[in-house]
């Protein structure tokens, strides 16, 4: 890339040219985030991407969020910055052996949090984001026994949450499972006035400490409604970006990882740069394809979901 290009303008120049639209998590860097035509949580970011009529949706995220995309509008060409842009959770959940659980109890129904592969969406019966996954639950006849994966954290929440026991698949998120409580809890001593607000994919402990609860958009929105002045974020950092936008008289902080690491970043969403965004809306690679078969068995849990939230 020639050095002397503004990124930022070739951005906006390639969008129109292209009638793109630029969808963006909020754990994406702050400069993404503020080119971005539409930014939300997992939930909001799925039913943008099935609403648009751009010809190109640039994606901001990480790889299963892209899949969804394609799922839900396979007319779209869909891009990516990075196609290494994973997650642990997807990583920690392979089809063959999701599908190995699920012979192991044939009468179950599978719920599937939305950080995870197409394939295993293909067997899946619901998919849940951490904004809806309550009601996804709540929504199971009670006879009914449920398998849900791949986040234990979420899992064991909504367990406690509903008070209906599942079998929880063992996964795990890197970024949520560094928070140290050592150092939140000496955080929370040296400002009582804080209120330490968690996304449900933290462990326990920490969960039990926090004074709310929910998917990003649902955390930004909690900042912005209560009166406090001052927050304990424990999240991937990128969030705190739109929350001291919307309230810049507020203080927030960070909830510090063990050790001296950036590892409250999601180091796959952070694989996303400025200069990626515009490679890809220049050459419209990485493109996110699929089989039609896959799409159309992925679909149907994704839609059930949709139909509930
Ligand atoms: P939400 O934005 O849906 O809360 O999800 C958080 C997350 O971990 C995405 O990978
Ligand atoms: Fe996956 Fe965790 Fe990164 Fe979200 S923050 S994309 S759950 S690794």
């Amino acid at each position: 890339i020639d050095p002397s290009l503004d990124l930022e303008d070739e951005i906006q120049r390639l969008k129109r040219a292209r009638n793109a639209v630029i969808l963006a998590h909020y754990y994406q860097d702050g400069e993404i985030q503020d080119l971005a035509d539409f930014i939300g949580d997992s939930l909001q970011l799925a039913q943008e991407a099935k609403k648009t009529t751009a010809d190109v949706i640039l994606f901001a995220g990480v790889h299963f969020m892209a899949e969804t995309a394609k799922i839900l509008n396979p007319e779209r060409i869909v891009v990516v910055p990075d196609m290494k842009a994973g997650c642990s959770l997807a990583d920690g959940c392979p089809v063959d052996r999701y599908r190995a659980w699920r012979q192991k109890y044939p009468d179950a129904v599978g719920i599937t949090y939305i950080n995870c592969s197409a394939e295993v969406k293909a067997e899946s019966d619901y998919i849940c984001t951490s904004s809806n996954a309550e009601k996804i639950v709540r929504a199971i006849p009670e006879d009914k026994e449920i398998l849900f994966a791949p986040d234990k954290n979420l899992g064991r929440y909504l367990v406690e949450k509903t008070g209906r026991p599942m079998r929880l698949w063992q996964g795990s998120c890197i970024v949520h499972e560094t928070f140290s409580m050592k150092k939140i809890v000496g955080l929370m001593e040296r400002h009582p006035d804080a209120k330490l607000i968690a996304h449900p994919e933290c462990e326990e402990s920490l969960l039990r400490l926090a004074q709310f609860i929910g998917s990003t958009t649902a955390l930004l929105k909690f900042t912005i409604s209560d009166p406090s002045a001052k927050y304990i974020v424990a999240t991937e950092s990128g969030v705190v970006h739109q929350m001291r936008k919307a309230s810049p008289h507020k203080e927030f902080i960070e909830a510090p990882p063990e050790g001296n690491c950036a590892c409250n970043e999601c180091p796959f969403m952070r694989l996303n740069t400025m200069e990626k965004v515009y490679l890809a809306l220049r050459d419209l690679e990485p493109r996110l394809e699929m089989s039609e078969e896959l799409r159309t068995r992925a679909r149907i849990p994704i839609e059930r979901m949709l139909a509930l939230s």
